[in-house]
């Protein structure tokens, strides 16, 4: 039995995190074994290749190394928690996932779509998410409600350019594989995202029950 790999996404503020528990706890109610997640990190190791990425520097990190860095902690994650727990069978609910290399390495950094998706196949293999909720929102909205939450990490110090073609590369992404993407607007006040979220639970379970 394998399990089914559902990555959330979207940029600062959108409510990845907040809304995860939910879905989780949805899924938990069905009687499934929910594994919550999240990149950069999800190990030990992981976690502190991600201090390095958020924690901003004197030093200017290059845009090749950042790719490095997240494709690093990702193959760590994927031996060591994520194809572990798709092996027993758990739906695996992963708060930012490889989509988020496109959007910010890509859209962001200005890196080559060809340069992420041959890191992507050599440490990923044939594995991709089955399903990927993009939450989408106006960027002013979504950096209000991150800055709310106190200090800056290295990515949110960007600038308004930066998050313009983080959420393009995310809507461009969506766009061009409806099969795989639902995108939820995540401007409408928590208990409505969260009812689009109920709204697709039925097609989740039917994914995972295939
Ligand atoms: N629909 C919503 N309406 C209003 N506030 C929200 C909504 N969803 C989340 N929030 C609030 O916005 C803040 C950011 O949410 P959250 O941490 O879930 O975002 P995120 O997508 O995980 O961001 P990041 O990428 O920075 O981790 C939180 O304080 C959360 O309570
Ligand atoms: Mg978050």
């Amino acid at each position: 039995m394998t399990g089914l790999f559902i990555t959330l996404e979207g940029p600062e503020g959108a409510g990845k995190s907040t809304n995860r528990e939910y879905l989780a706890e949805r899924l938990r109610a069905a009687g499934i074994e929910v594994l919550l997640t999240r990149e950069p990190g999800g190990t030990p190791l992981a976690e502190r290749i991600r201090e390095v990425l958020l924690t901003p520097g004197d030093e200017v990190m290059n845009a090749d190394t950042e790719l490095l860095l997240v494709f690093a902690a990702r193959a760590q994650h994927l031996a060591g928690v994520i194809r572990p727990a798709l092996a027993r069978g758990a739906v695996v609910l992963c708060d930012r996932f490889t989509d988020s290399t496109y959007a910010y390495q890509g859209g962001g950094r200005g890196l080559s779509v060809e340069r992420i998706a041959t890191l992507e196949r050599f440490v990923q293999g044939d594995l991709r998410p089955d399903l990927t909720l993009v939450f989408d929102l106006p960027v002013e909205v979504g950096l209000a409600r991150a800055s709310a939450r106190g200090r800056l990490d290295r990515f949110e110090q960007e600038g308004r350019a930066f998050f313009d073609a983080v959420r393009s590369a995310y809507l461009a992404r969506a766009e061009a594989d409806p099969v795989r993407y639902r995108l939820v607007d995540a401007a409408q006040p928590l208990t409505q995202v969260q009812q689009a979220l109920d709204a697709l639970l039925p097609q989740l379970l039917e994914l995972y029950r295939g």
